[in-house]
């Protein structure tokens, strides 16, 4: 529009893309830091993109936070072309139950007229469970369904915020801080050069799956997710659209 080219909008999308090595990034105007409306402005933009890519019958996987769920709040059913299928991309990492990957999916099927399918999984589990939980009927055929997802919507977290806000013990706390981690997606914690330094343990899509996933987008904005953006974003398939704000994408240029 006239006014993303006033505001230079457009040029900064560009000059991003190119800076963090992704095909497409979307910037929405203001910084989700300061104004809530902004993270609002995200979760639009992300269903307008979703709503270009969905052609036909679709399954769709999603993870939590406050994001998604703005996401969640601004889909209509008209983003459908088809019939959609959502599932949680992963089991439980530690979150209260509003901010559940679970909980986002019957959202957005409410919201869209369509399906959910839910993870009935414990938060973080031992070696020995991970492998029974996997073969249980109702989970594995939930796991199959989330691994052949044609579109994976995610946010970015910064590490220490999202280490703080769920059920991190002592101790993987510990791990997290002095590895240095600065942002998380999915349960998986990255240090700025994009390397994972910690992992919940947890059933669900793996960070290796991702280049699998025909469509992925990213969704995070605010200042204070700057670092963590660029660090996930190192290991994130190239494919990768980006939904962010203007106060991230200045931080990130
Ligand atoms: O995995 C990333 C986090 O879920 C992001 O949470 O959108 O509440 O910042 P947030």
């Amino acid at each position: 529009s006239v006014m993303r080219e006033v505001t230079g909008i457009n040029e900064m999308e560009q000059l991003l893309q190119r800076k963090l090595g992704i095909n497409r990034v979307i910037i929405v105007a203001g910084d989700s830091d300061h104004s809530p409306w902004v993270k609002k402005e995200l979760g639009l933009a992300t269903a307008n993109c979703m709503k270009s890519l969905l052609k036909g019958n679709n399954i769709i996987a999603v993870n939590g936070g406050t994001t998604m769920s703005s996401v969640a709040e601004a889909l209509t059913p008209s983003i459908a072309d088809g019939e959609l299928l959502f599932v949680p991309a992963r089991g439980g990492i530690g979150e209260d139950v509003k901010n559940q990957a679970n909980t986002i999916c019957s959202m957005m099927a409410d919201h869209t007229a369509s399906k959910h399918r839910v993870l009935y999984a414990p938060d973080e589990v031992s070696e020995e469970m991970y492998k029974s939980i996997s073969t249980d009927p109702r989970i594995s055929e939930v796991l199959k369904l989330i691994r052949s997802a044609n579109l994976l919507v995610h946010g970015i977290g910064e590490a220490l915020t999202m280490a703080n806000r769920r059920n991190t013990s002592k101790s993987d706390l510990e791990k997290i801080k002095n590895a240095e981690a600065v942002g998380e997606a999915f349960g998986y914690y990255f240090n700025e050069d994009g390397e994972v330094v910690h992992k919940v343990q947890t059933i669900g899509l793996r960070l290796e799956d991702l280049s699998t996933v025909p469509n992925i987008i990213a969704v995070a904005g605010g200042a204070s997710k700057s670092k963590a953006i660029r660090a996930y974003l190192k290991e994130a398939p190239t494919s990768t659209i980006l939904i962010t704000d203007e106060g991230a994408a200045k931080k990130l240029i």
